[in-house]
């Protein structure tokens, strides 16, 4: 059998929400297998104890993800130092504010700030490094609520939404950079063990974890790096010819 450890070896990659949970785990793979990663999140303690690991490899940039320049300004150092972009995973995501109806706008256009925005500018960003070398890989990260519906008083209807709104702009972008030899796809995990996944789960209704335990044919929650595998395989050359998809991670819980 070939030996697939290195396949992303000198690739660089740009992952986003990478200080903790399933971003990290995506980035640790990453570098697992060859690649070089440029972290990014708001947490900077986070970002340095992944940036300490390989410090050769790796660049961390502290900084609100939903910002455009940001975006713009993370592909130049990538290029700068390393001089190209192979990959970007856009990770970043989570619920603002109420879950309900009762979410004001402000807490509603922060959830489709953080969850499908932030996607939109980092891929519009990226795209033409990208296209200069004719092969990209751009993978979002949704969720089984984007594919199915929100957990209610939980992951909620803004997220949910947003989640959703994810799944078409990867079939959108893949549709238009297919052409420039850039994959675009995207990942719906189901329950991750993660701070976000647990605390959701557990804290905003107690009963939700057992529910969605019994629930999941599998019949547990997944760590990241369940979702960092799938990351990986997107990202080589083995998924040459997919895009435009969704691959749902979500151990069997269908919600309808
Ligand atoms: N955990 C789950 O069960 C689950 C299920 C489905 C989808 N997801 C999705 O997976 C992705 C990662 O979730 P997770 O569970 O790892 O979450 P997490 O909370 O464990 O990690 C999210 C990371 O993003 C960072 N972040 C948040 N807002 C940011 C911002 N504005 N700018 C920069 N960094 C920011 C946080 O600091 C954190 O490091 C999200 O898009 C989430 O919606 C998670």
């Amino acid at each position: 059998m070939t030996d697939k450890r290195h396949m992303l070896n000198e690739h660089v990659a740009i992952v986003t929400g990478a200080a903790n949970g399933i971003g990290r785990a995506i980035a640790e793979a990453f570098l697992d297998h060859g690649c070089r990663v440029l972290a990014t999140d708001r947490d900077a303690g986070g970002l340095q104890s992944l940036a300490n690991s390989q410090p050769d490899r790796t660049i961390a940039i502290t900084a609100d993800a939903t910002k455009a320049s940001v975006a713009a300004q993370a592909v130049e150092k990538a290029l700068s130092k390393w001089g190209r972009l192979d990959i970007l995973v856009n990770n970043v995501g989570g619920l603002v504010g109420r879950p309900d109806l009762e979410a004001t706008e402000e807490q509603w256009l922060a959830t489709l700030s953080l969850c499908l925005s932030s996607h939109f500018f980092w891929s519009q960003a990226a795209a033409p490094a990208m296209a200069a070398n004719g092969r990209g890989r751009i993978i979002n990260i949704s969720s089984n609520a984007g594919r199915y519906r929100s957990n209610t008083g939980t992951s909620g209807i803004s997220y949910s939404a947003a989640k959703g709104g994810v799944l078409a702009l990867t079939r959108s972008c893949a549709n238009a950079l297919g052409p420039q030899g850039i994959t675009v796809n995207a990942i719906a995990p189901g329950s991750v063990l993660t701070e976000l996944g647990v605390a959701e789960a557990k804290g905003l209704d107690p009963d939700l974890y057992d529910r969605v335990m019994s629930e999941t044919a599998l019949g547990y929650f997944a760590p990241p790096s369940e979702i960092a595998s799938i990351a990986v395989f997107l990202a080589s050359d083995d998924a040459s010819y997919v895009t435009g998809a969704t691959l749902l991670a979500n151990g069997g819980w269908c919600t309808s």
